[in-house]
């Protein structure tokens, strides 16, 4: 990845303190996808870092900021999407499990019909990496429903939180790191 490409998105991230809880420094992205240069870059950026097209069958966005930049990896590989979701929203029968957050807990689900997930190579996109818990949560309802996981994408890995070395063998790319 270029500098120029982790200026940029360092340049459009806005670090917020104590949200949203006490002693958590949010980093928003939201000025990066707001910014129609920045979310083209970082969409382009993650999909020359995922796996090649060729070895990806699919790819898996989280819930929910992972939805708009998976989508547009996706459009780059020429894959579908599969929307990696917090509980409650899809129609039975699910997938689920839950996972502690860097702040509280929460569970993603995806369907367990529908959509044939069983031998398909499938690419994790999401916005950031912190403790792990989101990204190995996503990846175990994957690997339950019989999916490979080939890889994950991130635009930005909070490294302090050690959440990379959650993901074992799995390879992980991360635009930024910090
Ligand atoms: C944030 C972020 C990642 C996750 C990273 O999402 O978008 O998905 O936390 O944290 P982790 O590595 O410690 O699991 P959040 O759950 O706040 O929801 P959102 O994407 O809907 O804003
Ligand atoms: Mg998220």
């Amino acid at each position: 990845m270029g500098s120029s490409l982790a200026a940029l998105i360092a340049s459009l991230t806005r670090t917020v303190p104590d949200f949203p809880a006490p002693g958590v420094q949010f980093a928003d992205l939201s000025p990066l996808f707001a910014d129609g240069h920045g979310l083209r870059s970082v969409i382009a950026g993650l999909a020359e870092a995922s796996p090649p097209a060729a070895s990806v069958d699919l790819v898996a966005g989280i819930d929910s900021r992972g939805f708009l930049l998976g989508a547009g990896v996706a459009l780059h590989l020429g894959t579908g999407m599969l929307v990696v979701r917090k509980q409650g929203k899809l129609p039975p029968p699910v997938h689920a499990r839950s996972y502690a957050l860097e702040y509280g807990e929460a569970v993603l689900e995806i369907p367990a019909e529908g959509i044939e997930l069983a031998g398909r190579r499938v690419l994790i996109i999401d916005d950031v990496l912190a403790t792990g818990g989101t990204l190995v949560a996503a990846k175990a309802l994957l690997e339950e429903a019989g999916a490979e996981v080939v890889g994950a994408a991130v635009v930005l890995e909070l490294a302090g939180l050690a959440g990379r070395a959650k993901l074992g063998t799995t390879p992980l790319a991360a635009l930024i790191t910090q």
